[in-house]
């Protein structure tokens, strides 16, 4: 059989789409790839709120992509800056090497960050943002004469990409069973949700600070000679958006302070608006010591990601003659020219636009557009909500858990053209920034439907 697929052309237009006959050679990530293939959901195009099909059909959008386009698609500054970028340099080398857009962004989100987290390392990714923080902790006790200091310790239900590291530290069960014994040496946090004290909260829940205490049992288990970091995401997104308890994050960093112990926020999804502030640990008034960011920097239109450091971990490393490498850890494409060139224009945008504030001021608005309109729908057992974000926990058919969001997340795009995600039988959306008031309407209105439409077994 030939290699070749064949490829079918939609309009006649500067937009017409080429539609793939043959779907079999791309595996695609984190995707019932035979489901899909049987029935695919595909878009073409994207503008401000919108997907497009091959065929021109709008998806609304109800998910910023993968929680990354935080100013919707396509936007024109951004758009450009990469057209420009990639007329002028293409790539650059950052061992040992330099170019201005790399440092110029790098000055731009220290400056968005609070406290002193003044440093930025970049990389491509959420997971690769998440390695390097793990390493950094690592190598930091390391630089310190501390080097027995490696334990890292995560939290059940936590989310940090897919690398080794990641999937360590983190806790969703299927992304870890299938890959051996992982890194040594790490140690998890209960979750933080139980729905019978928290259901139907609205933003953060009152009960569950008490439960970051439990790092004082890991500790007095394996010694704070022996832990370098704890690493949480302030709000828990993959999971199905389990917000931090009121006062949580604030007892961990206490903890982390009494027996020396780094704490790191992954911020990759929390990051740059989706809480209604720069970063969340503005929002929760908690520095950590290193933070991980990715997605919303620019906006989705180029990969990246990174950490910020604060200036003691960074300075603790500068030492030694000058001419050694002060941490042995990089990516080819860190600082990427075309994602720089997309993440300045993308901070500008964020600025110019005022999409934080935006955010912040949408917040309770959505929050009750989505607990107005579905909290009395059929087999809605809790919804939860922080920033503009909302996870809806809809009851599971009989012996088929996850089937019914499932059935949910495809009648939604091809019944109401709608793009949502799910994590078992949760249905979860996190719209741009940009959503007006009647988007937020009609995405509610949407979601009412396909909870409605799948009620029973088909
Ligand atoms: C909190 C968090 N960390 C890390 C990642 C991984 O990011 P990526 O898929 O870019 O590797 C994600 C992705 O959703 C995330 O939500």
């Amino acid at each position: 059989m030939s290699k070749t697929s064949a490829l079918r052309v939609v309009g006649d237009d500067a937009s017409s789409t080429a539609i793939p006959n043959d779907l079999q050679a791309f595996w695609m990530p984190f995707t019932a790839n035979r489901s899909f293939k049987a029935r695919p959901r595909m878009v073409a195009r994207a503008k401000d709120m919108y997907y497009f099909t091959p065929e021109g059909k709008p998806i609304l959008d109800a998910t910023a992509g993968l929680w990354c386009s935080n100013a919707g698609h396509n936007r024109d500054p951004i758009v450009q800056a990469i057209q420009k970028q990639a007329a002028e340099l293409d790539f650059s080398p950052s061992f040992q090497f330099g170019h201005p857009k790399a440092f110029e962004l790098a000055s731009r989100i220290a400056a968005l960050a609070p406290n002193d987290l003044d440093h930025v390392f970049f990389c491509n990714s959420g997971s690769e943002a998440a390695d390097t923080a793990l390493k950094m902790a690592m190598a930091y006790w390391n630089a310190r004469g501390k080097g027995a200091k490696t334990r890292l310790i995560g939290r059940e239900r936590g989310y940090h990409g897919v690398g080794f590291g990641g999937i360590s530290v983190g806790g969703i069960v299927p992304n870890r069973r299938f890959f051996g014994a992982l890194l040594a040496g790490t140690d998890h946090l209960p979750h933080t949700y139980d729905r019978e004290k928290q259901a139907f909260s609205k933003g953060e829940p009152e009960w569950g600070a008490h439960l970051a205490d439990e790092l004082e049992r890991i500790v007095a288990l394996h010694d704070a000679a022996t832990i370098a970091a704890v690493m949480v995401e302030p709000m828990a997104g993959s999971t199905g958006v389990l917000p931090a308890p009121k006062g949580y994050l604030k007892r961990l960093r206490e903890i982390c302070d009494k027996h020396d112990i780094l704490l790191i926020f992954d911020e990759v999804i929390t990051g740059f608006g989706r809480l209604g502030a720069p970063f969340a640990s503005e929002r929760y008034g908690v520095t950590p010591d290193l933070l991980t960011f990715a997605k919303g920097v620019t906006n989705a239109a180029a990969p990246m990601g990174g950490v910020i450091a604060r200036k003691h971990i960074h300075d603790a490393f500068m030492t030694g003659p000058d001419h050694i490498v002060e941490l042995f850890h990089g990516y080819t494409y860190s600082a990427h020219p075309l994602a720089c060139a997309a993440g300045l224009a993308t901070l500008d945008l964020y600025r110019d636009e005022g999409l934080f504030e935006k955010s912040k001021a949408m917040e309770p608005i959505w929050a009750d557009a989505v607990f107005d309109g579905l909290k009395d729908k059929p087999g809605v057992l809790d919804i939860r909500q922080v920033g503009l974000t909302a996870a809806i926990d809809i009851a599971s058919w009989k012996d088929a858990p996850g089937k019914r969001a499932f059935v949910a997340m495809d009648k939604a795009f091809h019944d109401e053209g709608m793009m949502i995600r799910t994590s078992g039988d949760c249905l979860v959306v996190t719209p741009p920034l940009i959503m007006s008031e009647s988007d937020a309407g009609q995405i509610v209105e949407k979601l009412a439907r396909v909870i409605d439409a799948t009620a029973m077994p088909a």
